[in-house]
């Protein structure tokens, strides 16, 4: 039988707990608990105090070695790490000032990635998530998403999927997965009018019996889908009860006018909103998910982020980590990277990769340290929390924790 352990002390344990779900932050709301301890039973936190407090309550004690900030482990909430092969050519035509739409239409980009992971079987998809998943776990990353759409026909869709269900696992990190045959139309299919309402028909069904997803994604772009072709597809996920998500204003404003119209869990991207568009996905309950790394990568604007939050959005931030617009798949390289551009205040940085991440995936257990959520939590080798943004993501974890298991320790 197991017994409750008692995990500190840290300099200081931010729980991000008691903060709002939406608009802006400052620092002076983060509460920080000096010399806190987290108190863990079964996989789940049973108290979050004063080290020293909790001291009675424990059965076992593990003590923490000199200066340590903890924090919730962090949340990648849009993920395409399931994927065959490389676009570094992608890469260099577009630093020579080919556009990333323009490769696309020459027939590289996505649909270049869906041929090569066409070719890869489930077991090496399954081996290139568990990789990269490690590397994401080893920067404090506890939960994934990861989404499909490089299959693009219902056999291999099914394949990533099931990848993404057979690495889930085999890894510590918790990977939750996404449906997104509606990436692009796939250059194969005859006729392409019917290609969404077979997905919704044939693979839907299946992803509910082999219960491989709750989630639907479509990229919804005049090079993907139109707000007016996708719309009966939301309308079909819904009704199966599938939550929905959006690949939103990427390039052109109108996806997150669906998101809102089909009250999706998150609208991401978002580098195209204007004003109209903040302003509806602030009024909703819709989270607006930036995503710096295809900003990054694309070498294109960041998410107006900083204006999301005035409205009273509510923010959260993810790496898109995949080989085409978001490579380098550094979470929180990115997020400092993106507080830097959009002025954004650490307690908003961290609010966006821990429970307003969560919250995207109706995975309110994580992301905050709290009675009863999961005890996932990250642990940086410094006194003083503002020192893990300043860094831009080179003050690495000395320790992550998921489900009250040490999973990680740098030597
Ligand atoms: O989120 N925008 C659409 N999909 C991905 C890119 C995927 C790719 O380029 O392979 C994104 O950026
Ligand atoms: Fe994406």
């Amino acid at each position: 039988m197991s017994k409750p352990i008692l995990i500190g002390p840290f300099t200081q344990l931010l729980p991000m707990s008691g903060l709002p779900l939406k608009g802006a932050l400052t620092d002076q709301q983060l509460p920080i608990i000096e010399n806190g301890g987290i108190l863990v039973f079964e996989g789940r936190i049973e108290q979050v105090g004063i080290f020293e407090d909790l001291k009675s309550d424990a059965v076992d004690i593990y003590y923490v070695e000199g200066e340590q900030v903890c924090l919730p482990g962090f949340v990648d909430a849009h993920t395409h790490i399931c994927f065959g092969g490389t676009r570094a050519r992608d890469y260099a035509m577009r630093n020579a000032g080919i556009s990333y739409l323009e490769i696309a239409k020459a027939g590289g980009g996505i649909w270049d990635t869906v041929t090569q992971t066409r070719k890869a079987s489930q077991e090496e998809l399954v081996e290139g998530i568990l990789q990269r998943s490690k590397k994401h776990l080893q920067n404090g990353i506890t939960t994934i998403e990861v989404k499909s759409g490089y299959g693009l026909s219902v056999e291999q869709e099914l394949k990533m999927l099931r990848a993404i269900k057979q690495a889930n696992e085999k890894t510590e990190v918790d990977l939750i997965a996404t449906c997104l045959a509606a990436h692009i139309k796939p250059k194969d299919w005859n006729g392409d009018n019917t290609y969404l309402e077979e997905m919704a028909s044939t693979l839907f069904p299946i992803i509910k019996s082999e219960n491989l997803a709750n989630r639907i994604d479509a990229f919804v772009e005049e090079s993907a889908f139109s707000t007016t072709e996708i719309a009966p597809y939301f309308q079909k996920a819904k009704e199966m009860s599938f939550d929905i998500t959006v690949h939103a204003d990427q390039f052109t404003p109108g996806g997150s006018k669906v998101a809102v119209q089909f009250d999706a869990v998150s609208a991401d991207h978002l580098e195209a909103s204007t004003e109209k568009e903040i302003q509806l996905l602030a009024k909703s309950n819709v989270i607006s998910m930036a995503l710096p790394g295809a900003s990054i990568g694309l070498g294109c604007d960041y998410t107006p982020a900083r204006k999301i939050l005035d409205a009273g959005g509510a923010l959260a931030i993810a790496s898109d980590h995949n080989p085409g617009s978001a490579p380098m798949g550094d979470l929180l390289i990115q997020a400092s990277i993106l507080g830097t551009f959009e002025k954004l205040s650490n307690a908003e940085v961290l609010s966006g990769i821990t429970f307003r991440a969560s919250a995207a995936l109706k995975q309110t257990d994580r992301g905050v340290l709290q009675t009863g959520a999961q005890a996932d939590f990250v642990t940086f080798p410094t006194k003083n929390y503002q020192e893990i943004t300043y860094h831009q993501g080179q003050l690495k974890p000395n320790a992550v924790w998921k489900n009250g298991r040490q999973v990680f320790k740098k030597d």
